[in-house]
């Protein structure tokens, strides 16, 4: 049987929009919530988010990077990333109540479903064959995903992580990324809906959700947490 599923990526602890897109979500008669990864850190909504998507039914998550650093910094586990990137993510652990980490800490870093014959990935972002994510390519073509995945078993491969919305195909495999629903550059949230039709069809309609970023801005901005100023400028693109 055919299923309209709603993907979304990249949270990143930001309730304002999340809380839109869901309402959007309840709108759009979906069967199921595919989530991508990157819940919490960088945006300080954590406890906010994690509520929300706790109250959300038939949602699937993956973790992301971010997810998984955030869980580290709790434990005082190890990681690769150092100076204010991690003290941003110690400052997150600290806020965070231990239920939503514990939620955290137990998501699979992929997920497989099935739907009318169609084999879906859900992956936060391409692995090597170490198990850790691969460097982001800012310009990803269909060449270089296809290298990756043309062996695989997967029909539609999701993920997302570069915070770029992207939609490519070719005959046998579609690779999309719903953008960062979370981390935007003007005020509308991106996320994705997807129906798989009962011949194993496939289509996609992405989606710009307007929501209040300059309360979302504000808010960050007198919460001052560790690293803002590169979430500021860098991710969020604001000036000033
Ligand atoms: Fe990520």
């Amino acid at each position: 049987m055919g299923k309209r599923i709603a993907v979304i990526s990249d949270i990143h602890g930001n309730h304002f929009a999340l809380s839109k897109v869901l309402e959007d979500i309840e709108k759009s008669d979906v069967d199921e919530v595919f989530c991508l990864g990157d819940i919490v850190s960088l945006g300080h909504q954590t406890n906010e988010v994690m509520n929300a998507l706790k109250r959300k039914k038939n949602i699937i998550y993956i973790r992301g990077n971010h997810d998984d650093e955030v869980v580290k910094a709790y434990k005082g586990e190890p990681s690769d990333i150092k100076g204010a990137e991690q003290d941003h993510h110690l400052y997150i652990a600290g806020h965070i109540h231990e239920g939503h980490l514990k939620m955290l800490e137990a998501l699979p870093l992929t997920e497989v479903r099935e739907v009318s014959g169609i084999v879906i990935l859900m992956v936060h972002y391409h692995l090597a064959e170490d198990g850790k994510y691969q460097s982001i390519d800012y310009k990803p073509a269909l060449a270089s995903l296809e290298k990756h995945y043309n062996n695989s078993r997967y029909d539609v491969i999701l993920f997302g992580h570069d915070h770029m919305s992207l939609h490519l195909e070719n005959d046998s495999q579609l690779f999309m990324n719903p953008g960062a629903l979370g981390i935007t550059a003007d005020a509308f949230s991106p996320y994705a809906v997807m129906d798989i039709g009962d011949d194993g069809s496939v289509d996609f309609e992405f989606k710009k959700i307007p929501y209040d970023r300059d309360s979302f801005v504000r808010e960050l901005r007198k919460k001052n947490p560790p690293a803002l100023d590169f979430i500021l400028k860098e991710l969020l693109k604001e000036e000033g």
